[in-house]
């Protein structure tokens, strides 16, 4: 993977002193965006909210713990196989997620910054995407 993750530590911490507004951007991004996705999620999204952020600041802290990554990875992979997510929806995921942490990091973004994202969320979705497979088959 092409990412500095001390990068990805960095502007992960720069943002989460947003709280709450982080993932609302994030939602309201995604929705604006990509509407096709917005039947997937039940109509209360306020504890969803929560755990999409949980679970990515879990994600950042595993980053070298491979085999724990992986597992996690695949464990969300397969549930979201279930929650009927595909594919193609993760690009629309990922180009929100980037736009959320670029708007919040203020100045800790940079090119290398967002390189470094791009490529975590490569890893992300792609181990989460073979996981989900498996068991849709
Ligand atoms: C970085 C990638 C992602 C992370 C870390 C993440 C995280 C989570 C977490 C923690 C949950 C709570 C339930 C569970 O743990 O299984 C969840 C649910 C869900 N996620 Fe994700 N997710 C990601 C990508 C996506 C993508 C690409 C989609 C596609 C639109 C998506 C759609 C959903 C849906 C529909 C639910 C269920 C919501 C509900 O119960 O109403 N997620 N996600």
């Amino acid at each position: 993977m092409t990412a500095d993750l001390s990068l990805i530590r960095s502007s992960f911490a720069a943002v989460q002193p947003h709280g709450s507004q982080v993932t609302a951007y994030f939602y309201d991004h995604l929705f604006a965006n990509h509407p096709d996705v917005r039947p997937l999620f039940a109509a209360h999204l306020d504890e969803q909210r929560d755990r999409l952020w949980a679970a990515l600041g879990a994600l950042v802290a595993n980053l070298e713990n491979t085999d724990t990554l992986i597992g996690m990875l695949q464990n969300l992979g397969r549930r979201h196989a279930g929650y009927g997510v595909l594919a193609e929806h993760y690009p629309a995921v990922g180009a929100s997620l980037i736009a959320t942490l670029r708007h919040y990091a203020g100045d800790a973004w940079t090119p290398a910054v967002e390189e470094s994202w791009a490529a975590v969320y490569g890893v992300i979705s792609s181990t989460m995407v073979a996981a989900g497979d498996v068991v849709s088959g």
